[in-house]
């Protein structure tokens, strides 16, 4: 447990990690960044921990996005530096061999989405409200929207939904395939477990093998994933 962010191991082999500043919405500022950098190292050096489920504290909101009232405050190196670091804790998720899953409630914009979209699931609730307002703000999504959106919805929506800045409700996010399953708000997070629970009971080795085969797979040429499979399926049958 840190000062933005709650950790919970509740059972074999699954964690939980709440976003935890409600008076702002779980506004995402630096020092919950930095929290979740050191959190997600521990998280890949715990060989007791194979799936994560994020969510956000309070009635309102997954995470209303990146904190506003740091913008502009920060002097300039420290801003540079905080950048840099919200890249490479983005790339960091995405490149974790631990499944991680998003139960998303309420508000989830800018990085209240990004964060999940850097989640192998994501589950909502009915009253999800999903947007990157950025660019009305006149910055441009920087924890990794303008990638990952066009790559989890048709290019098109994405480029929409960065353009406009308007969210989408829990009924078009599932239709567009951004989030796998909208469930009514009362049984998110025993759905979100029951989802963790499925991927827990099946072999860990092929979990991790095969969800390397499509986290590298999908930025190959079609021949390379391919043999990228081939290699991996061997590991698979070599245990
Ligand atoms: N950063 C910092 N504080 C935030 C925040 C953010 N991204 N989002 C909300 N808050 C704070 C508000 O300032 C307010 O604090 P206060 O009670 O001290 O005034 C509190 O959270 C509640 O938000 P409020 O705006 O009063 O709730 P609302 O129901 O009227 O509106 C939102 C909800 C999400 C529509 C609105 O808060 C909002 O637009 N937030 C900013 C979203 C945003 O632009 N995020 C991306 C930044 S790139």
């Amino acid at each position: 447990m840190t000062e933005t962010l709650l950790y919970e191991k509740t059972s074999e082999g699954l964690a939980w990690i709440t976003l935890n500043r409600p008076d702002v919405l779980n506004a995402i500022n630096m020092q919950m960044r930095d929290e979740l950098w050191d959190l997600m190292h521990a998280v890949r050096d715990d060989p007791d921990v194979r799936v994560v489920i994020f969510k956000g504290v309070g009635n309102r909101a997954f995470s209303a996005g990146a904190d506003i009232s740091e913008f502009g405050t920060a002097p300039s190196y420290v801003e540079a530096r905080g950048a840099r670091r919200d890249r490479d804790l983005w790339g960091f998720m995405l490149s974790l061999d631990k499944v991680l899953l998003a139960a998303i409630h309420g508000f989830a914009l800018g990085a209240g989405i990004e964060l999940p979209m850097c989640c192998d699931f994501r589950i909502a609730s009915e009253d999800v409200r999903l947007g990157l307002p950025e660019v009305g703000l006149g910055y441009i999504p920087s924890a990794g929207g303008t990638q990952t959106l066009p790559r989890h919805v048709p290019p098109g929506i994405a480029m929409t939904m960065i353009l406009t800045g308007d969210p989408i409700d829990a009924e078009t996010a599932y239709r567009y395939g951004l989030v796998q399953r909208v469930v009514p708000r009362d049984r998110l997070y025993s759905e979100a477990e029951a989802l963790a629970r499925k991927v827990l009971a099946q072999p860990a080795q092929a979990v991790r093998l095969a969800k390397r085969a499509v986290v590298e797979g999908i930025e190959l040429p079609l021949a390379q994933g391919l043999a990228l499979e081939s290699r991996l399926a061997t590991q698979a049958a070599m245990r």
